[in-house]
């Protein structure tokens, strides 16, 4: 962060300082005790089972310089605050403007599926131009994005803003804390739909990113998205669209997937054709990483660099289509950091796509779609079945839906004959363990398993126990808001 005085964090939060407003915060702002050290500034936030405030004398052992906290603490001078997220919030848009007067460029993203994903690539491709900030994880709501603001600094050049919205107005109000200067809108699908009720009114929500957008910005709008598209009068700002068709302004032909299922294409912008072959697998992919070009050319880097960056950029956020060979010769793929219908129909493509003598979909169940859950499990059943998948396993009650949709489809006739080794095709098991008893028992050298759910279901454990390895290193449950 840059250097700020107490007395200057006060004012940005509103809050009430006892102690020194002469001291300076020299290092980080960080909600996290444990990961405090000597500068920062600690952020007291009230959580569901322990209450920040009663960590403040820890923060001072750590080091700490003051906490923004709800009660004055003799430990450690103090920003008194009722709400320490809105104070987050207000000190981090205070910390914005300056860097803004700066020359600070803004990217804010948001959609159903792939804002992580575009993040991490827009965020590689923009640092070959300059310093940039991006957030780790997820961090993409009320919380982690102000912290994601608070790492910038005087030498950032661009910051990239992963924006969640778990309702209405969500957006509207990141938007507040850092006005992005180029918004991109990746899709609209049904993550959340049981708390949005509808895709219009998700649409809706997303579409608060820009109408934030000043009328210098720019607004980079997936064309293949009829609802997204349809967000491009709700700005004031230029649009730019991406997409496959050939009225995209950034586009890409000639997509092909290379035999890691990595996806080649030619990136057309600008009146130039690059070269791109991406190291991160699936086709969805190329729609990211369309997104990330038409924001990092709207930043002001050229065509070329921008394909030679995106064909450089490397996978970043853990248990995201993490394609991990054994010894044995069977091939995992862990992308159970979430999961919705779209995401799912992404995964499924790309591991059909995979080389290996059987490809298995080991499917947990999806969250939070609301009165059409039972109906997407089952269309979800029919789907891993005609995308070719050779043995589809659902796992937990919450799964069922997915068993008798792929039953139902085999049973049509599709899909393909019965292999030796597993006892069906189309199999259900009750538990995370007893799916590990199953593919310990029947996965092969040349299988390649894909293991997705929504997060609450931890199947990344489950991809863990068949890489036997442990989970040390990755994203923590609660290191970002997982809103969509
Ligand atoms: N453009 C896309 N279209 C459909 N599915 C996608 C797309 N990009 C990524 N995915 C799928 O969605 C999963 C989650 O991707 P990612 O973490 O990038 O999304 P997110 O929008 O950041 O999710 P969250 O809302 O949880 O933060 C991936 O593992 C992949 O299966
Ligand atoms: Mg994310």
């Amino acid at each position: 962060m840059i250097a700020l005085t107490l007395a200057e964090v006060a004012a940005a939060v509103e809050g009430q300082l006892t102690g020194d407003g002469e001291l300076v915060v020299t290092g980080s702002v960080l909600v996290d005790s444990r990961a405090l050290g000597p500068g920062d500034l600690f952020v007291a936030l009230p959580g569901e089972r322990v209450d920040g405030a009663d960590f403040v004398p820890a923060a001072a052992a750590a080091g700490a310089v003051a906490a923004l906290t709800t009660r004055p603490d003799p430990a450690l001078p103090t920003v008194v605050v009722a709400d320490p997220v809105q104070a987050l919030g207000r000190l981090a848009a205070a910390v914005h403007r300056r860097l803004v007067e700066g020359g600070l460029v803004t990217v804010g993203i948001t959609g159903s599926s792939g804002k992580t994903s575009t993040k991490d690539l827009l965020g590689q491709v923009l640092a070959a131009a300059g310093p940039t900030v991006s957030p780790q994880g997820s961090f993409n709501n009320d919380i982690g994005l102000p912290l994601t603001v608070l790492t910038a600094d005087v030498a950032t050049r661009a910051l990239v803003l992963e924006m969640g919205a778990r309702g209405p107005g969500h957006i509207a109000r990141l938007c507040r804390i850092a006005r992005p200067d180029v918004g991109v809108v990746l899709n609209v699908g049904s993550a959340h739909l049981g708390e949005f009720g509808s895709a219009e009114a998700i649409a809706t929500s997303k579409g608060e990113l820009v109408e934030a957008l000043p009328a210098g910005g720019t607004a980079v709008l997936n064309a293949d998205d009829p609802r997204v598209l349809g967000m491009a009068p709700r700005t004031a700002a230029r649009v730019v669209t991406t997409g496959l068709g050939a009225d995209a302004d950034v586009r890409a032909v000639d997509v092909d997937l290379d035999e890691a299922a990595r996806p080649r294409f030619t990136l057309v912008a600008g009146g130039e054709q690059h070269p791109v072959a991406l190291q991160v697998v699936g086709e969805h992919q190329v729609a990211n990483a369309l997104s990330a070009a038409a924001a990092a050319l709207a930043a002001g880097m050229t065509p070329a660099d921008v394909a030679a960056a995106l064909s450089a950029a490397g996978p970043r956020s853990r248990w995201r289509m993490e394609v991990t060979r054994r010894a044995d010769g069977a091939t995992v793929v862990n992308d159970a950091y979430n999961a919705n219908p779209e995401s799912m129909r992404a995964a499924l493509a790309a591991l059909v796509r995979l080389p290996g003598r059987r490809r298995i979909a080991v499917l947990g169940a999806m969250g939070e779609l609301g009165p059409g859950a039972e109906a997407e499990h089952t269309r979800l059943g029919r789907d891993a079945v005609l995308a070719g998948v050779d043995v589809v396993v659902s796992v937990g009650p919450d799964a069922v839906g997915v068993h008798t949709g792929a039953l139902a489809e085999r049973s049509a006739g599709n899909g393909g004959e019965r292999e030796d080794g597993l006892l069906d095709n189309v199999l259900h098991v009750p538990d995370r363990e007893a799916a590990r008893r199953l593919l310990t028992d029947q996965l092969r050298a040349d299988d390649v398993v894909l293991v997705k759910a929504s997060r609450s279901y931890g199947l990344e454990l489950l991809a863990a126990d068949l890489l036997g390895s442990d989970l040390l290193g990755a994203e923590g449950p609660n290191a970002d808001g997982a809103a969509s």
